[in-house]
């Protein structure tokens, strides 16, 4: 048995690279082609249903005003009621022909379930879920006072994305419909200070890659993450262990060199990847090459991260 591991370990590996390098030409050219196809015939949004969660504000707000744009009934889903009554009119008025309001929490499984009855029972219909709603957390791991403290954002960001869809999934196989969700660059790319938050968005992208294999094609999937999108958040409102909202010193420090994508040209990205039925879309694109760091050369990424925690004085966040 050892011997066979051995030899596995041997002679597994040129094959693996022999075998991508005959077929990765071939399969470039398909995925090429298809990606045109997919480009120049997207889905018509006009009349269908599309259900958001988290569109109260940020990235789900403007994702609703796309939609709506493109002639989609729209049901909203967050726990902020008036504001997104605000967000109802506004897409009302931009071109959505019937506008639903929710109110609910997504890391409540009984909610969640209530909220897609209700949605397919008034429209008849669902085909885009779009997963969305979700929690920022920065905090050193250590220093939280207890570790108890980050379940909640598993529960929104991971069960939060995962119980709708749950649910969601016997109506959206009859409509050949897709799933949207937020997962973000932190799902994949090493960074400190937001280990839960990373873990979060990690599990969404493995559980979603694994579905849409066992879906197989009668779903669509489309996966989003979003890089630094211009928001109240992304210039540095945090969210602390103590659940108020702080600036954080280091992100302030990273965030002063970066530019940021507005969040309407970023709905506007993600929309247009859902019709075509994309798998991934990173936005802004040039995020990508973090990704090719990311696989290539962490040493790299671990590195500059000491560099700047030992250059930059970060307060001890206790709760
Ligand atoms: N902006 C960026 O550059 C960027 C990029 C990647 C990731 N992110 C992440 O985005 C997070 C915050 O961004 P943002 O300013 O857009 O946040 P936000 O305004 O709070 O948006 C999150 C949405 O999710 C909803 N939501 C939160 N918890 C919910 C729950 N339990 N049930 C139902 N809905 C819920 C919120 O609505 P209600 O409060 O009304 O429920 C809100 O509509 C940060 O953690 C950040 O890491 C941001
Ligand atoms: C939308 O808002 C406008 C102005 O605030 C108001 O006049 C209108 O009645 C609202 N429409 C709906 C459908 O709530
Ligand atoms: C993704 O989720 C975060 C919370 O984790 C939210 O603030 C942001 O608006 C969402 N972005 C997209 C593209 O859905
Ligand atoms: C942590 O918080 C939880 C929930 O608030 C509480 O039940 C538990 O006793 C706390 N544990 C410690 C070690 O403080």
């Amino acid at each position: 048995m050892k011997l066979i591991h051995k030899l596995l370990n041997f002679v597994l590996p040129p094959i693996t690279v022999f075998a991508i390098c005959l077929i990765l030409p071939f399969l470039s050219i398909f995925k090429f082609f298809d990606y045109i196809f997919r480009y120049l015939f997207p889905e018509n949004l006009k009349g269908k249903v599309v259900l958001i969660t988290g569109a109260s504000s940020g990235i789900g707000e403007h994702l609703a005003y796309e939609y709506a744009k493109k002639g989609a009934n729209l049901a909203l889903v967050a726990r902020r009621e008036d504001t997104l009554r605000e967000v109802a009119n506004k897409s009302a008025q931009l071109g959505s022909p019937d506008v639903l309001v929710i109110r609910a929490d997504v890391s409540q499984v009984d909610q969640c379930k209530q909220f897609i009855e209700v949605v397919v029972n008034h429209f008849g219909r669902l085909d885009h879920l779009v997963c969305n709603a979700g929690i920022g957390f920065h905090c050193a791991f250590e220093d939280a006072s207890n570790v108890t403290n980050f379940v909640p954002v598993m529960d929104v960001n991971f069960w939060g994305s995962i119980y709708p869809t749950y649910f969601a999934i016997p109506y959206l196989k009859r409509f050949k419909g897709k799933i949207v969700v937020n997962a973000s660059v932190a799902g994949w790319m090493i960074q400190p200070r937001v280990t839960i938050y990373g873990a979060s968005k990690a599990a969404l992208i493995n559980f979603y890659d694994n579905l849409r294999v066992e879906l197989a094609r009668k779903v669509s999937i489309t996966i989003v993450s979003p890089g630094f999108v211009d928001s109240e958040l992304s210039r540095g409102k945090l969210l602390t262990m103590r659940g108020e909202v702080e600036v954080d010193p280091m992100i302030r420090k990273i965030l002063r060199g970066i530019p940021f994508e507005s969040t309407r040209e970023c709905a506007k990205a993600i929309v247009a990847a859902a019709s075509r039925g994309d798998k991934y879309i990173t936005e802004p694109w040039w995020y990508n090459v973090l990704y090719l760091l990311r696989i290539l050369c962490p040493d790299m990424l671990e590195w500059s991260y000491h560099l700047l925690l030992s250059t930059c004085e970060i307060p001890l966040e206790r709760d």
